[in-house]
């Protein structure tokens, strides 16, 4: 049993996946954690995240720096974005999320290419997606309570730019597996974001 979540940054994907993983009894693993950690690994190291070798380095990261509270960050999204577009940061990653996608039982994955690279075998594969406007807002609100000093205008510029980054690169684009279903969380709050995608992962599973 093997459920995808996929979709752009701040769209409620994290979220679904993780009430997903709750309601289902499943392991749940953030994806996007491990190129934030590479992405601040790079940036410890004095590194370029743009440098595919640099970026490489990276990869073998501690674990113990999965637990940094600073890759929430926006400027850790943004390295992770960079350094994502490099093939050898992905493929590094791949045997992890693949062992992951693959445990007995079952597992959620959230991420960008989970339903295209890592599990596109998986039985539910959801797409979630929300306006720009949306996004930025949650964000916003997030980046409030965290303390962080921020404006709507910063990260909706830097919603963008991300987006833009992860649809257009060659390596494993954002985008939905053919038998992805979207959901559009744009005018649904938390609880009924996270009960229409149980209703769709159930449909799968029917
Ligand atoms: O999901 P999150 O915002 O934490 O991801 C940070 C960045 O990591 C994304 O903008 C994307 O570039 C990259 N990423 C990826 N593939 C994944 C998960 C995240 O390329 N499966």
């Amino acid at each position: 049993m093997i459920i995808a979540v996929d979709g752009p940054t701040a769209s409620g994907k994290g979220t679904i996946a993780k009430a997903l993983a709750a309601h289902f009894n499943l392991p749940h693993l953030d994806t996007g954690l491990l190129y934030r950690a590479v992405g601040r690994q790079v940036a410890l190291d004095g590194g370029n995240p743009d440098d595919a070798g640099d970026a490489l380095a990276a990869c073998s990261f501690p674990d113990s720096l999965l637990e940094d509270p600073e890759l929430r960050s926006e400027a850790s999204g943004g390295l992770a974005s960079r350094v994502s577009v490099h093939p050898a940061v992905r493929q590094a990653l791949y045997d992890r999320q693949r062992a992951f996608a693959t445990q007995a039982g079952g597992a959620v994955l959230d991420g960008r290419d989970i339903g295209t690279v890592i599990a596109p075998e998986a039985p539910a594969k959801l797409f979630i997606v929300a306006s720009v406007d949306a996004r930025a807002q949650r964000r916003f609100l997030e980046m409030q309570a965290q303390g962080r000093a921020i404006t709507l205008e910063e990260i909706a510029a830097d919603l963008e730019a991300r987006d833009r980054r992860d649809r257009e690169r060659a390596e494993a684009p954002l985008r939905a597996a053919d038998d992805a279903v979207t959901l559009d969380t744009s005018d649904l709050g938390k609880d009924a974001a996270i009960a229409a995608a149980i209703a769709l992962v159930d449909k799968a599973f029917a």
